[in-house]
């Protein structure tokens, strides 16, 4: 991919005004919608589930990448499908059979993501990265927003580039949690091609400017 793009987490939007967050997405320079599906299981917390991310679906105008932690996720595949998931994201820690979970994605029509936590290796996804369209990194310990970035992280994407080039695959790379004006740009030139954002976004006074800040810092 030639530029990095930029794909807001919405767990961090004001969610009495979510339709007012999504506009705000719709009209900026934000490329994604990064939507994180939360079970209490998986991970210790819980965020939103189907009925949110119909109504999200509704106003959303950007790709809905969605980040699914949640144990067995193979159960709600179609489901996804079905509310608009464009790209649906799994994380490797949660599926006994990766492959076939991975066929069942693309089958229903979405592009298959893998999401790795901080303490997997990259090493694991060597034997199916052809069948993935995008790997995921966990930059922090997945469950909430607002924790600082593990700088790990740089390592992780270093030797996936290193895998995707062996194995000629075209996995994109997306880095997930902590992100910020500070080290957006050396996450880009390590080769990350998605950069979630979700507090470092909404948190913030002018969150369209933060968005095309981010994105400019990205690709510069
Ligand atoms: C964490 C989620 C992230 C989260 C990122 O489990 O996967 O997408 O929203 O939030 P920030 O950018 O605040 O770290
Ligand atoms: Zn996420």
């Amino acid at each position: 991919m030639t530029e990095t793009l930029i794909a807001p987490s919405l767990l961090a939007a004001d969610f009495g005004n979510l339709q007012r967050d999504i506009e705000m997405v719709n009209e900026s320079k934000a490329d994604w919608f990064h939507i994180d599906i939360m079970d209490g299981v998986f991970v210790p917390n819980i965020s939103y589930g189907m009925p949110v991310l119909k109504a999200i679906s509704k106003h959303a105008k950007k790709t809905i990448d969605v980040h699914l932690m949640i144990v067995d996720p193979d159960r709600y595949i179609q489901e996804f499908a079905d509310l608009g998931a464009d790209i649906l994201t799994v994380h490797y820690e949660a599926c006994t059979h990766l492959h076939r979970s991975l066929q069942a994605i693309k089958a229903a029509g979405m592009k298959a993501g893998v999401a790795l936590n901080p303490h997997t290796s990259v090493d694991l996804l060597q034997d199916v990265l052809q069948d993935i369209d995008l790997v995921l990194i966990m930059s922090v310990n997945p469950g909430f927003g607002g924790q600082s970035f593990i700088e790990n992280t740089y390592h992780k994407i270093h030797r996936l580039k290193q895998l995707i080039a062996q194995k000629n695959a075209n996995t994109i790379i997306e880095i997930d949690g902590g992100v910020t004006d500070e080290n957006a740009m050396a996450l880009a030139k390590a080769g990350a091609d998605v950069l979630v954002a979700g507090s470092f976004v909404f948190k913030s006074d002018n969150q369209p400017e933060t968005i095309k800040n981010l994105r400019k810092i990205a690709n510069s």
